[in-house]
């Protein structure tokens, strides 16, 4: 049984939340970040006790290395990156340095080092935009940014380094949503749940678009449970995670019903007419993996925390706001 593991971008909003449930899962958690989005007692407060931390970058190989052999690090969870296309863009030789030179370092690191799985964080933009109803795994990459297409080609690199004793997946999550201690506001459920709540408006550009989603806490689960699956099923094996395709019009009615307050909804035309479907079969078929948390249940706990205001007023804080931050540390300021 897998006990020691480390997460590469555990201060992040997929990776917090995975600590802390990690955590309850009586593991030894060691959380590897650059905690650009927040400090280690606001993040994990009661469980920092818990957790061990590593305020490091992952292009500093010494202290990865470190970590790794300190820790007898059993399995890594590869998040961190600059994980969206706007922070990418604002500085395409730093997101590069971060999201592609480093990867081969880490996970070479790893494997030296007696790591046994290395479970990467892709995305499943690396599609582009398809055809096809049902995005599957076996389709052609066709990337429209650069952050994409490194996330692409990072899952190459991996794939080459498998054999039986370091087992490497490849996971492509939908776009996530709902509420996290660390929480992004920068992603398609989350910015039109709290345009409704605290501007009262929204504004659905197009909304026939397709998006693929998934709740938090089932991109939470998917990867607790990559650290149980017998290794035959998940080596070398690349996955699709996502549960609801939906029009960005449909996120928008979804809005409506859960956040109980009076705000506009326009629309208005768009030339991003870019749609996106993936089906998440694979992982059900194969590994028994069914996600249980809706589009829905994302926005109310949202809508919750606003309510409970857990969630300061976001829009007094770039902290929620991956490029707004990235800016910040690009300028230095
Ligand atoms: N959130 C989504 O909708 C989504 C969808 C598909 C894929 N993903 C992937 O899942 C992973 C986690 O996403 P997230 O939403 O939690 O992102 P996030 O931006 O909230 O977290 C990324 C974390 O990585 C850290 N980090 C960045 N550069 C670093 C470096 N050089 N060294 C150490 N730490 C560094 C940041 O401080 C941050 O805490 C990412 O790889 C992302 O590309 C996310």
């Amino acid at each position: 049984m897998i006990k020691n593991i480390l997460i590469t971008g555990g201060a992040g909003y997929v990776g917090t939340m995975l600590a802390d449930r990690l955590v309850t899962e009586n593991k030894n958690v060691i959380v590897y970040d650059t905690f650009w989005y927040g400090n280690e007692k606001n993040l994990f407060g009661s469980n920092l006790n818990k957790i061990k931390i590593y305020k490091a970058d992952i292009r500093n190989a010494g202290e990865f290395e470190k970590a790794i052999i300190e820790n007898k690090v059993e399995c890594v969870i590869h998040l961190a990156c600059v994980s969206n296309d706007p922070s990418y863009e604002l500085n395409p030789e730093l997101g590069k340095s971060i999201n592609y030179d480093c990867f081969e370092n880490l996970v070479k690191i790893s494997k030296d080092n007696g790591v046994q799985r290395f479970i990467y964080a892709s995305s499943s933009s690396v599609y582009g935009v398809k055809e096809e109803d049902q995005v599957t795994e076996n389709l052609s990459l066709e990337p429209l940014t650069d952050y994409s297409k490194y996330k692409a080609l990072c899952e190459e690199i991996l794939i080459k380094y498998i054999d039986k004793n370091f087992i490497g997946t490849v996971v492509r999550p939908a776009t996530v949503c709902g509420y996290s201690k660390r929480l992004r506001l920068d992603l398609s459920v989350n910015i039109l749940t709290t345009h409704a709540y605290f501007k009262n408006k929204i504004t659905v550009f197009g909304g026939e678009q397709y998006r693929p989603n998934l709740n938090i806490l089932d991109m939470i689960e998917f990867y607790v449970q990559a650290l149980k699956y017998d290794s035959n099923l998940i080596n070398g094996e690349i996955f699709n995670v996502g549960y609801e395709n939906l029009k960005i019009k449909e996120i928008a009615s979804l809005v409506k019903k859960i956040v109980e307050k009076d705000f506009v909804t326009e629309t208005t035309p768009s030339n991003d007419n870019r749609s996106y479907r993936i089906t998440s079969k694979k992982i059900a078929d194969k590994l028994g993996f069914i996600p249980k948390n809706t589009v829905e249940d994302a926005i109310k706990s949202l809508y919750q925390n606003f309510e409970n205001k857990t969630v300061a007023n976001p829009f007094e804080s770039d902290l929620f706001y991956n490029v707004q931050v990235m800016k910040r540390i690009y300028e230095n300021k």
